[in-house]
């Protein structure tokens, strides 16, 4: 989600180069660690910094760079000091022992724009808001509790998707599409309580492939303040601009019709278990709930958009890449294939405590977010004060990149790294759930993700519906060895190429 993380256009690292390359010889300063005590640093280019490292794929070019100059290192992107970790330890200090002192996100010009001048959960500054907002969605809108009364909106929705499939009667079918689809229309439900087909359910969706594509964009004024009226001329601005005012009024409608309906029907509802966010949002506010009442409007809005922002291509991504690898692995597929259909067997339908039994789709879809965390270089943090890392001295204010997709390839941590093999944790207690520091695609500590249990809920039942109901098949002609699986540049990773398959009834 933020800007820092994007990759850097090739026109523009090429002009940056260009100008750059002029004055190298008079500029170019080796500042490797040459004093105890300071970060290993590579050399850096005047204005760029070390911009130009960070190469298409982030992850790939910062996990290289590592090997070189250690498992923690200092970059300036612009005139952005940040702290990059590659290594178990490395991440454990960060987001364990010093979580505090890394609990801040550094400042984004975007998030700023977007959501409501930052005052959502997961770009807020690290302080009394932030913990009120965590409080607010750890307590009522992503709690254990809650996540299972959204039940029977992921059911009703996987179930569609299984419908779609069948319709195609063993034609091919766009898995990315269809996968992002169910996503979004999952969210749209739980947050809003309706797709809003009225207004064309595709309407949220572009609105959100929008929201997403400049979530992905550079803007040079975070790194390069005064080369900031670029964002301006190549049309940035007005596209962020345009997007924040489409999502505002959206978001605006929403709640309106929320509140009416509430006041209309004196609808106080005591079965909250049928509640969407919006609702539960209103209903705290109404019974004067403190950490509600005093967010204010802009921060309620910004939550909920936070939820779409977070929650939907994140789970898209996973389950993208959990199919493709079981494409690209017939035998892992089959294995998973004959679980599901054993558990589901006697009971002869397949809900969502079916799938939470079922082991090894859980390390298919461990294996996948350690070969493929959706955000690869997680979410930036930033030190909230002056500390310490791996015997380093870390200055308040440092933006700090963990790189999840280097620790889960990591030779020293995992046997055959680049394998996909899920049995690798069958038997096995680490876990992503910000414990185990060589597994943490949701990140870790205090500012960890507090969507896991709806992700896993989601990814779970979604994937196993889909291998309990078809026997899937590369399109005619297509064999495993010419699956493309590169990754598209981006802040989240997703296929480069979109996964076309062939899903074949299976008659239960
Ligand atoms: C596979 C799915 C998901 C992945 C891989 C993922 C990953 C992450 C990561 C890496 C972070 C940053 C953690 C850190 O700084 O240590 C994060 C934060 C966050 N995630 Fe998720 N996430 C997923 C699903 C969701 C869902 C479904 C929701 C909500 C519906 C959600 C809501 C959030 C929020 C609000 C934050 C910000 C927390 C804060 O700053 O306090 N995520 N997520």
């Amino acid at each position: 989600m933020s800007s820092m993380l994007h990759t850097v256009s090739l026109s523009w690292v090429g002009a940056s180069l260009l100008a750059a390359t002029l004055s190298l010889f008079l500029f170019l300063r080796w500042t490797a660690a040459k004093k105890p005590g300071q970060l290993p640093t590579p050399p850096r280019l005047p204005i760029i910094g070390n911009l130009h490292l960070l190469g298409s794929l982030a992850h790939h070019s910062l996990a290289r760079l590592s090997e070189k100059y250690g498992p923690v290192m200092l970059l300036h992107f612009g005139r952005v000091p940040t702290v990059v970790v590659s290594s178990v330890a490395g991440a454990q200090e960060a987001l364990k022992t010093r979580d505090l002192a890394f609990s801040g996100r550094p400042l984004s010009s975007l998030s700023d724009r977007l959501f409501y001048g930052s005052q959502d959960l997961a770009f807020a500054q690290y302080g009394g808001k932030w913990r009120q907002m965590r409080r607010v969605c750890v307590l009522h809108l992503l709690s254990p509790k809650q996540v299972r009364s959204f039940r029977s909106v992921r059911e009703e929705e996987v179930a569609r998707l299984v419908d779609c499939i069948r319709a195609a009667s063993g034609a091919a079918v766009n898995m990315s599409a269809m996968i992002i689809a169910l996503t979004c229309d999952i969210l749209c439900k739980v947050a809003f309580g309706s797709k809003y087909t009225e207004e064309g359910g595709s309407q949220i969706h572009s609105l959100m492939s929008e929201l997403s594509a400049v979530m992905g964009m550079f803007p040079l004024r975070d790194h390069i303040p005064w080369l900031g009226w670029i964002d301006w001329l190549n049309g940035m601005d007005g596209r962020v601009k345009k997007i924040a005012m489409t999502i505002d009024s959206f978001i605006e409608k929403v709640l309106e019709q929320h509140t009416s309906q509430r006041g209309g029907n004196n609808n106080d509802k005591e079965d909250s278990s049928m509640d969407d966010l919006v609702d539960i949002l209103i209903s705290l506010d109404d019974k004067e709930d403190l950490d509600v009442m005093s967010l204010g409007r802009d921060s309620i809005k910004a939550i909920i958009l936070d939820m779409f922002a977070a929650g939907t291509e994140t789970t898209y991504v996973a389950m993208e890449w959990a199919m493709a690898e079981l494409m690209k692995h017939p035998a892992e597929m089959k294995r998973a294939q004959e679980e599901v259909r054993r558990v589901v067997g006697p009971r002869g339908n397949l809900g969502e405590e079916a799938a939470k039994e079922m082991q090894y789709l859980k390390a298919v879809i461990k294996e996948t977010l350690r070969l493929h965390p959706p955000f690869p270089i997680l979410f930036p943090r930033q030190t909230v004060e002056d500390t310490q890392l791996l015997g380093y001295h870390v200055p308040q204010g440092t933006t700090l990149f963990i790189n999840a997709w280097a620790l889960g390839r990591d030779v020293g941590t995992w046997e055959k790294p680049e394998e996909f093999r899920p049995e690798r944790f069958i038997d096995d207690v680490v876990d992503f759930k910000g414990q185990d520091f060589q597994l943490i695609p949701f990140g870790a500590g205090r500012r960890g993700c507090p969507g896991i249990d709806f992700a896993v809920a989601t990814m779970e039942l979604a994937l196993a519906s889909l291998l309990y109901h078809f026997d899937w098949e590369l399109p005619e002609g297509m064999r495993v060895e010419e699956m493309d699986m590169s990754e598209s540049s981006g802040i989240t990773v997703r296929k480069k190429s979109s996964l076309i398959i062939v899903g074949k009834t299976v008659s239960q």
